[in-house]
This record gives C-alpha cells, structure tokens and sequence, in this order.
C-alpha cells in the first residue's frame, strides 16, 4: 500500500484530467495561438498575394492553405509542374525556389511570396532546347513524361551548382524524385552528359 501523502493517480482519474487537458487545448483556437505567438493571421478567407514565377510577378487572391502547386497549376495555369502523388514523396512537383529544389505539393503559395519560383518552363527559348532537356531527349530519359519535368528541374538545379557532377552527386541529387517507367540509368547518363546546366 502506497504512503498516505504519496501521490497517485488512478486510471479513472487520469482519464478525467487528460480530458480536461485536451478541452484547453481545444479552446485554443488559431486567434489565441497568433496573438500569444505575435505572428500575423490571415485567412481562412482568401488573400491577395504576389508570386514571382520565372522571372513575371504574378498577382492572385487564394486562400492560405492553397499550395504552390495549385497556385502555379490552377491559377497561374503554368502546368509544366505536374501533380503526381500530392503528398511530397514522389517529386514530379519540383520547382526552384531561389535556385533550390523544393515539392511545390507542400508548401503553401503564401510562404513563397518574396521568391525566385522557377517551373521548367523558365528553361524554354525557342528554337533551341535547354541543355539538360537536349540530353534527356539524346539519352531516351523520359517514358510517359510525368516525372520528367520534376527531374529535369531537380537535374538543372544541380548542374547549376556543380557543374561537373559525379555519378554519386547525381544520384544524390535526384533521390527525391521517383520515375515508375525506371529511367534511372538513361538520366543518370543525361545528367552526366550535360555540361553545366546552362544555356550555351
Ligand atoms: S506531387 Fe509533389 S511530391 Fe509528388
Ligand atoms: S517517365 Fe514515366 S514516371 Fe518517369
């Protein structure tokens, strides 16, 4: 038998307090929580925001929890950005943002306010093909396409900064992007084939 001034607490009376915890913690709703944080609310109504995107500012009103993804797709109708898996696994999302590689599926439009967005068709010029797209065409690296354009921007945003990889970097820098066809090896080759990344 536990001493009399021991403190215990019964399973009844754990589940009594939990519940009254949980009950705080319910009340505090966004308002609360912003204004002990003293960050500035928006929403859930829909907010104008401004979005730079290869190089044009664009002006759109979305609510906050509107993707980039959406946003560049949906709005902006830039649909080189596909939307595969929409939960940040697979990749074919990719964009740059300020030059890195991030899952437009998981962020939201309104954090990336104030940013460099680029979507592959910032690597578009007439007549000619950018580099890295040249030789995922020269080395068969694409079947059906859907995860193409997520590697080719995860391809460009390293060959931007190394432009020499090595087999390792390469692999390294698109783990984050899945092809189902297995096109692994032809733009693993496209990707050591090009020289730079850049536009000659
Ligand atoms: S669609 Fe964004 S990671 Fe798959
Ligand atoms: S080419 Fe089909 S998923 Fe990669």
């Amino acid at each position: 038998m536990a001493p009399k001034d021991e403190f215990t607490v019964s399973r009844r009376d754990f589940f009594k307090t939990a519940g009254v915890g949980g009950l705080a913690a319910g009340l505090i709703g966004p308002v609360e929580l912003g204004a002990q944080s003293g960050v500035a609310e928006v929403g859930p109504g829909a907010v104008p925001i401004q979005l730079t995107v290869n190089g044009r500012r664009h002006s759109l009103t979305v609510e906050p929890r509107v993707t980039l993804l959406d946003a560049i797709r949906d709005r902006l109708d830039i649909t080189g950005v596909k939307r595969v898996c929409d939960r940040g696994t697979c990749g074919a999302c990719t964009v740059l943002l300020d030059g890195r590689t991030v899952y437009a599926c998981s962020i939201l439009a309104i954090e990336a306010q104030g940013r460099d967005i680029r979507t592959i068709e910032s690597l578009a010029a007439e007549p000619a093909l950018h580099p890295v797209e040249q030789a995922f065409c020269e080395h068969d690296g694409l079947m059906c396409g859907f995860c193409t354009p997520g590697l080719v921007m995860s391809t460009t945003a390293l060959l931007e900064g190394t432009p020499n990889p090595t087999a390792e970097q390469v692999r390294q820098a698109l783990d984050g992007n899945i092809c189902r066809c297995g096109t692994y090896v032809k733009v693993l080759e496209a990707a050591l084939a090009t020289k730079g990344g850049r536009r000659g």
